[in-house]
């Protein structure tokens, strides 16, 4: 049903999230009637730019997505009716996020009405813009009446950044008002792990160290840093991806049944997982960056040859790591996490590894060891789940051979077109905050890799090249090689 009336407030009119995320989704919102009847949107930036300026650009970039995107919106072609309904609604304000002005014009607009500020802004702008709204008095709610703020990655670079960022924040609005973005958690299959996990008797009750043997989470790229080189020198691959969206996928994967699906009660478990970790140890942590190769047949630079990137650059594109989780159930079962860029396959995939069973049976046959099942998690570009098992193979002889199910959700489900943050805007409206990081959650998550970013300050960790279009660095292999483990091939 339709969320209720509320405005929206989008800092960084004119950047690239609001471009390719937040427009499109708005829109297909608006295409499944979710959106409120009385919705306002609001586009603030420095530009000049004027209400029909800012309807125009984003109208032509409209344009193309939905004619090269199709699968993400609801028709081919930009559904004039639709989208129009939006742009009568969006307004222009500019202005500089430092100056008290900008939040006298952004107070006049919105009134006494429930607003969302969504800061799609540069992370050096989160703590100025939630102080300038909370001087200008326009965090206050009241009955019936509610402000929310929706801050996008990344929440701080390091424990001490994030911490004092919260503090900032928390300083000027309830934890309830903030809505952290990890749009991982908007994945359609981030949220159907809960689902398999928990509404079947078929995985859960293996699904820990008596049976597990291992667990990979890869969130593999082809693409390389594109045009984000000075976002992603001082970030690099672990800043990027770890300690957010892969530490959320850990979270799905391995966290203890909720017992409902509050937010509150899916974000304690959240933390409890997140507080488990055991603090990665350096040197089990391996980065590389990408060096020339070739991807899909053709040549392409390493990554300092990039823009905006420095020619002896130690940032790393690629992390691969193990760790822990210290509690009853995962004591002593190891997950391997691996993300990079310019990688062989576009793969997000978790991957189980269970136990081998028991030989005996099998002694006298012509096998020479059982191979662990694997259950793998599709997560993108496929989403749904596979199994790979063992069967006999027909014939005179007990013969074990390799058979695979894929169940692909798009096979069973009607998908709804989407980008991705279409329900993260709308569980903000509707004032759901499941899908949000709390902020022990993400103190958590810095804590774990903190020791890592440390050792790095210190000057050790080396980083290794890999070759663009490849399986990333051979130390990565060497990693679970000296576990006696090997990672599931990309691509
Ligand atoms: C972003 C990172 O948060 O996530 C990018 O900053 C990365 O570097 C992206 O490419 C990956 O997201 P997805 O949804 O494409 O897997």
């Amino acid at each position: 049903s339709k969320a209720p009336a509320c405005k929206l407030v989008i800092f960084g009119a004119g950047g690239d999230l609001t471009k390719r995320l937040l427009m499109p989704a708005l829109y297909n919102l608006s295409c499944s009637d979710l959106l409120p009847d009385d919705f306002n949107l609001y586009g603030v930036d420095r530009g000049d730019s004027s209400d029909d300026a800012w309807k125009q650009s984003l109208t032509e970039t409209m344009q193309s997505f939905t004619k090269d995107n199709a699968a993400e919106f609801y028709t081919p072609e930009i559904d004039e009716a639709r989208w129009g309904w939006v742009t009568d609604r969006m307004h222009y304000l500019q202005g500089d996020f430092s100056e008290d002005e900008v939040f006298r014009k952004i107070g006049q607009a919105i009134g006494d009405d429930s607003t969302i500020f969504y800061l799609a802004v540069s992370a050096r702008f989160f703590g100025t813009i939630v102080d300038g709204l909370g001087k200008a008095g326009l965090l206050k709610q009241s009955d019936g009446m509610f402000r929310r703020v929706i801050i996008e990655k990344p929440f701080g670079s390091d424990l001490p950044t994030a911490q004092a960022l919260n503090t900032q924040i928390l300083g000027q609005a309830d934890e309830s008002q903030i809505y952290r973005i990890d749009h991982f958690l908007g994945k359609e299959t981030v949220q159907s792990i809960m689902a398999v996990r928990f509404a079947n008797g078929l995985f859960e009750p293996s699904w820990r160290r008596e049976y597990i043997d291992h667990v990979q989470i890869t969130a593999a790229e082809t693409v390389g840093v594109e045009k984000r080189g000075a976002f992603y020198e001082p970030t690099g691959a672990l800043r990027d991806m770890i300690p957010n969206h892969l530490f959320t996928l850990l979270c799905m994967v391995a966290m203890e049944p909720p017992n409902s699906f509050d937010a509150e009660a899916v974000r304690n478990e959240k933390a409890k997982l997140m507080e488990a970790i055991r603090p990665l140890q350096p040197d089990e942590v391996v980065r590389g960056q990408y060096g020339a190769g070739s991807q899909s047949g053709e040549d392409v630079p390493g990554y300092r040859g990039e823009p905006s990137v420095a020619l002896d650059s130690k940032t790393e594109t690629y992390i691969a790591l193990k760790l822990s989780i210290e509690n009853w159930r995962w004591a002593g079962v190891p997950f391997y996490l691996r993300t990079g860029k310019r990688l062989a396959g576009r793969q997000t995939v978790i991957s189980i590894h269970h136990k081998p069973a028991p030989y005996r049976l099998f002694r006298d046959t012509r096998v020479e060891k059982l191979t662990p099942n694997v259950v793998r998690i599709l997560i993108d570009p496929e989403q749904g789940i596979e199994t790979q098992f063992d069967a006999k193979v027909p014939g005179p002889q007990m013969k074990l051979g390799r058979v695979q199910t894929s169940a692909h959700f798009k096979d069973f489900f009607d998908e709804k077109p989407s980008v991705g943050y279409e329900t993260l805007l709308y569980d903000c409206m509707v004032g759901d905050t499941t899908l949000f990081q709390r902020a022990d959650a993400i103190d958590a998550s810095w804590t774990a890799v903190q020791p890592v970013l440390d050792s790095w300050r210190a000057g050790e960790g080396q980083v290794e090249t890999y070759a663009a279009g490849s399986q990333g660095p051979a130390q990565a292999d060497a990693l679970l090689g000296s576990d006696g483990r090997h990672w599931l091939p990309l691509g």
